[in-house]
């Protein structure tokens, strides 16, 4: 496919070096940045953005770093990670993750590491690829011409399930339940330690603390009726699977799952719903993809294989994981004295690397607030520095889902795009809430539903950019 629109989207400027350090101009007496992130925490890592690749400030009395520098970046994540640890705030959160992958550090995160990876190999994705496929059609079929629906909880559940079926081989409506209760208590937990304004010492109320802890035994009585039903079958190499043949303790199992179940579906929804509402907002690119997908396709869901061969939507998928990044930002605090882009950091600083603003930079980004599937060629790919897009980070401590996750999200949005032609029912913008993800602060994304008759038909523009 050509790509006669007139977009000069090549990545600008190469990363400096030493990246420019400089300290946050509008910080207070008392609070630092706190006030200033607490009002608009999106906006403030955008100015953080503009003023420098890495931005000095303190959140009250703690020092931080704002980075957004690509190089920089690469020297956090990649070429110095000994020298940091998961951060203060994932720390708060071990009350709901304990010792799981997201929130452990040192030995115990690399031997967890080590035995959940095999759940997450090329063959187990092929296997995942079809689980979605199913439970994507189950969805669709309740869907019908002309209505008006709120997709995004249906989004969530879709993605729980999948998880669910695929790393513990069981979902039914009391796992359901049960993981809905846990991520709606982990929003307030997120909400609790992210409030930078709050009293000392730290601690979270007494009647959410009664009820992390409630539906964790919840959590932990349904595993231990799993655990006994799969001792009576042949052993499996799924997620649990693995866990079970370690002879791990049930605290561990607690912690490893509860993560994987949270971790592994509203990130994945969240980078569903975002795509829904721009392909929504942007009807010609969206039938556009349809087109492309039903000449490919035929109407029906990507298999693993034909996943790679599918490049419009690779590079919708992209797009849409620039501007709304379901992990917006990661942090990390300094554990020894270490150099980040040309500078020698303090033991104690956080370091905060906010993707909401690295990936809307004008610095590598030409019309960066536009959704422009079509700057994805392959010239771009390359060119962009490695850090100037990481959704789903990088170095040892990248998301470990990674590949099931990206699978998740193409088969299912491949399948919407070719059945349905999107249109917003709400005119106001959504607006992203920053919680653990990103997801929309409304709780809904009501879109009206039109079912696109056999093929689609031939778009009269071409946005979407063939990758040469
Ligand atoms: C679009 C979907 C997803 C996005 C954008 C995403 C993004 C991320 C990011 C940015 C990190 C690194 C956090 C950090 O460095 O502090 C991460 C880690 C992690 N993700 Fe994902 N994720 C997604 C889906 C999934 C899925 C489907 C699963 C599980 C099935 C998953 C499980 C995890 C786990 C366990 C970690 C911690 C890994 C470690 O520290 O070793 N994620 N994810």
């Amino acid at each position: 496919m050509q790509c006669p629109v007139a977009h000069d989207t090549r990545p600008k400027l190469l990363a400096s070096s030493p990246a420019l350090l400089v300290r946050y101009p509008e910080e207070t007496l008392i609070l630092g940045s706190a006030q200033a992130y607490t009002d608009d925490g999106l906006g403030f890592y955008q100015r953080c953005e503009r003023l420098a690749g890495m931005v000095q400030t303190r959140f009250l009395w703690k020092p931080a770093y704002i980075v957004t520098d690509p190089a920089a970046i690469e020297d956090v994540l990649v070429n110095h990670p000994r020298s940091f640890r998961k951060p203060y705030i994932l720390q708060r959160l071990k009350i709901l993750f304990g010792d799981g992958l997201l929130t452990s550090d040192g030995e115990v995160w690399q031997q967890h590491r080590r035995l959940v990876q095999p759940a997450f190999g090329s063959e187990r994705t092929e296997a995942f690829v079809e689980a979605v496929r199913w439970n994507a059609e189950d969805m669709i079929a309740r869907w019908r011409q002309g209505e008006v629906r709120n997709v995004y909880p249906e989004l969530i559940d879709l993605c729980m399930k999948n998880i669910a079926h695929t790393m513990f081989g069981t979902y039914d409506e009391e796992l359901g339940r049960i993981v809905r209760a846990l991520a709606a208590t982990s929003h307030l937990l997120v909400k609790g330690v992210f409030d930078v304004i709050r009293p000392m010492p730290f601690r979270f109320r007494r009647e959410l603390r009664l009820r992390v802890e409630s539906e964790l035994a919840d959590l932990a009585r349904y595993l231990d009726r799993l655990i006994k039903l799969r001792q009576r079958q042949p052993a499996r190499d799924d997620f649990f699977g693995l866990l079970l043949a370690r002879g791990l303790s049930r605290q561990t199992i607690l912690d490893e799952s509860v993560t994987m179940l949270l971790a592994g579906h509203e990130t994945t929804a969240s980078s569903l719903v975002w795509s829904l509402y721009l392909l929504a907002r942007h009807p010609e690119i969206a039938d556009e993809l349809a087109f492309d997908l039903q000449s490919a396709l035929g109407g029906e869901a990507p298999t693993y294989a034909e996943l790679g061969r599918l490049s419009s939507l690779r590079a919708t998928l992209d797009e849409s994981l620039r501007l709304y990044p379901p992990t917006h930002r990661i942090a990390r605090t300094i554990a020894s004295p270490v150099w980040v882009g040309g500078h020698h950091l303090p033991a104690g600083a956080d370091v905060i690397m906010p993707q909401w603003a690295v990936h809307r930079s004008p610095r590598w980004y030409n019309e960066p607030e536009s959704f422009l599937p079509s700057r994805w060629t392959t010239s771009f790919r390359k060119a962009l520095p490695r850090f100037a897009y990481f959704p789903f980070s990088g170095g040892p401590r990248t998301c470990v889902g990674y590949q099931l996750a990206w699978s998740e999200a193409a088969v299912i949005l491949a399948l919407l795009t070719q059945r349905f032609r999107f249109s917003l029912f709400d005119s106001e913008p959504l607006v992203p809430y920053e919680g653990l993800t990103l997801l929309p602060a409304s709780g809904k994304l009501r879109l009206r539903l039109q079912r696109r008759q056999g093929s689609a038909q031939q778009p009269r523009i071409t946005t979407i950019a063939a990758v040469q």
